[in-house]
């Protein structure tokens, strides 16, 4: 199956290809999706200008105002695609049980007679990329290589920019490295002479893993998680079934240094779900009050984490750029993010100024007219009268992490950082205090497994309702998750049995509401004195107070230095309803109850002890 030319198809594979496995499989790849072409991604900056050119030329890439904005693009999809497809996402394991309650599962096979015939011919009149990609450094022992077929020239030039991407990755893949295949289209074929549309998609979408085979089939969409395949699908979801095999982690987290003004650094990995605020933390800007600290960035969304010799956890961030939320985002918000979107970036789904330029709601004061993401006339009496958005609540950058001022030098390095402490953060109006330490590995393990959040506008479906997200780990786990937790529990235990010191595990809630319905902690920088009070909590210098399920800061032990927000409001951010936490339990139960099979019986009396303590 493997000879150069299928029907007519020249394979034309580069001299920087050599490995034959690769080769063998795009023929047969080819073959299926019957492309007009192929391209063989090389990565070069010329090839990125080109498709860019290409993308411009076909509608879908507004090229934006050289000066304003400069070689950025902005992109807008199609109303049906604009965000993860969780209902269309499945783990195909052989057994139903490893791919665990909280999974969409199919059998292998049952998969793959139902994929056949929507992936035959679904390249039809269009090109076939190549995408050679490596998560993490080129050539690290941790890294991984995928390569990545895809119809969609947009995803080709993400990819660009998400992952060390083209020849540099053939080069290491040599002739007989191994590369998990991932296979990506629209699914939008195009008959002789019809035209194309701006976002070809699919009204049927599957987002396929096999995890057992190591490969990924994307059926259908064009938008972030559902086609860059090296994010979720590759680097969490068949990720975390390789640190399951393997001894490591593959986790939903943002990576940071932050240095206090003597010197000393500490590494922070912290879990909170899609669009709850990884971006803003891991490029945290120290408010007034922390003369002399400083946080740096090393990753912004995926953590890859592994024992090192020494028993400590090192992790490395897989990616190479943000795909991160434009909402929000602004000067005082996030300026190292408004600072890394200076140029160079593609926007997806944002509105397009009359100057030009790009703007989304909460960037700033809002244009007097606009053209918004689905292409209509936008003012801000428009929005008023109708509620139109000029930007998708999902809209989203892509950008070069080297873009990002606050980039932490050791971004790039293929040994990793010691991490010496685990965030999980859900987004809670209500019941959730602003920060609770678990007493030990187990109790952190407890609260991160039964973490719940308001939905957000990542995914597709209602927006705004608490379900549990274990870990952030919810829609990424690529098996069991009662396995997952007790994979989180040995390797604790594995670590514990050196003498190392574990990473200590907290939670966190930025988003508790007062009854006008406002967020009552400041958040964004202002949530550097919660980071403050984690590392004093390291160092010993904070006793806390403790309660049902862990220990939270006193007032007395915060730095409030430049900020007024007084006892009354800490209390309010930081208290313990006990009804609220007996419905809350109430919660846990229906979790475990739904996660019966393999759960840790750490877990189950972890929470006996919580009950026992919330009826005392
Ligand atoms: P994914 O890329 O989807 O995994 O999300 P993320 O976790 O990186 O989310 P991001 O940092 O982009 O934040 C998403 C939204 O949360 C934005 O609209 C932010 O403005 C908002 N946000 C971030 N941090 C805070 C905070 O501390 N407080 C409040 N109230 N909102 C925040
Ligand atoms: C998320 O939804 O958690 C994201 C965006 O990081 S996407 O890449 O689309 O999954
Ligand atoms: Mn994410």
């Amino acid at each position: 199956m493997n000879s150069p030319v299928m029907q007519g198809l020249n394979l034309n594979s580069p001299a920087f290809v050599k490995n034959a496995n690769l080769i063998a499989w795009v023929a047969d790849m080819a073959a299926l999706c019957k492309p007009d072409s192929i391209h063989w991604c090389d990565g070069s900056e010329d090839e990125y200008d080109r498709l860019c050119g290409k993308l411009v030329e076909g509608g879908t890439f507004k090229k934006l105002d050289p000066v304003k904005r400069p070689n950025s693009y902005l992109a807008c999809s199609d109303p049906s695609d604009v965000a993860r497809v969780e209902d269309r996402t499945f783990i195909c394991s052989e057994k139903k049980e490893d791919a665990g309650p909280t999974n969409n599962w199919m059998a292998p096979a049952e998969m793959r007679a139902t994929l056949h015939p929507l992936f035959d011919g679904c390249m039809r009149g269009r090109t076939m990329y190549v995408v050679p990609f490596s998560m993490g450094p080129l050539g690290s022992p941790i890294a991984h290589i995928g390569i990545e077929l895809s119809d969609s020239p947009y995803v080709a030039v993400n990819m660009k920019i998400m992952t060390r991407m083209g020849k540099a990755v053939c080069d290491v893949l040599g002739v007989n490295g191994e590369f998990v295949p991932c296979v990506h289209t629209v699914g939008a074929p195009l008959e002789a002479g019809q035209q194309d549309v701006k976002w070809p998609c699919n009204k049927t979408k599957y987002i396929v893993h096999y995890p057992e085979t190591r490969e990924i089939w994307s059926y259908g969409s064009g938008y972030g998680g559902n086609a860059l395949l090296g994010k979720k699908c590759f680097a969490l979801r068949i990720a975390s079934n390789m640190g399951r095999d393997e001894g490591w982690l593959a986790e939903h987290m943002l990576i940071l240094g932050v240095t206090n003004p003597q010197g000393k650094k500490y590494h922070v990995a912290a879990a909170f779900p899609s669009a709850c605020g990884k971006t803003n933390f891991a490029m945290l800007v120290p408010p007034k009050g922390f003369d002399g600290w400083k946080v740096t960035t090393i990753g912004d969304d995926i953590a890859w984490i592994k024992p090192g010799t020494d028993g400590k956890l090192y992790a490395i961030n897989p990616e190479a750029g943000y795909f991160g939320v434009a909402p929000g985002t602004n000067n005082e918000t996030n300026p190292n993010c408004m600072a890394s979107l200076d140029k160079n970036v593609i926007f997806t789904n944002v509105a397009l100024t009359d100057d030009g330029d790009v703007w989304w709601e909460g960037m700033g004061p809002a244009p007097r007219h606009a053209i918004d993401w689905q292409g209509k006339d936008w003012t801000p009496e428009i929005a008023k009268e109708t509620g139109a958005k000029a930007a998708h609540p999902n809209s989203r950058f892509t950008v070069a992490a080297t873009n990002n001022p606050a980039l932490d030098p050791a971004w790039d390095d293929a040994a990793g950082v010691p991490i010496d402490a685990f965030i999980f953060g859900g987004r809670r109006s209500t019941t959730v205090p602003l920060v609770t330490e678990g007493r030990n590995w187990v109790e952190g393990v407890y609260m991160a497994s039964t973490m719940g959040s308001e939905t957000t506008a990542a995914i597709t479906g209602q927006v705004g309702v608490v379900r549990r997200d274990p870990f952030a780990m919810i829609a990424f786990c690529g098996y069991n998750m009662s396995d997952y937790f007790q994979h989180w529990l040995n390797l604790g235990k594995k670590i514990g049995a050196t003498g190392a010191t574990l990473p200590r595990i907290f939670t966190t809630n930025w988003f508790r509401k007062g009854e006008d319905g406002k967020f009552v902690w400041p958040g964004y920088g202002e949530n550097m004195r919660v980071l403050k009070w984690m590392i004093d909590r390291i160092e010993g210098k904070a006793t806390g107070t403790d309660h049902l399920f862990g220990v939270s800061p006193t007032y007395e032990e915060m730095n409030w230095t430049g900020l007024d927000f007084s006892a009354e409001k800490f209390a309010s951010v930081t208290s313990i309803d006990k009804a609220a936490w007996q419905k809350e339990l109430e919660l846990h139960t229906e979790l475990f109850e739904q996660l019966a099979y393999h759960l840790p019986q750490e877990l189950s009396e972890t929470k006996a002890k919580i009950e026992l303590r919330l009826a005392g």
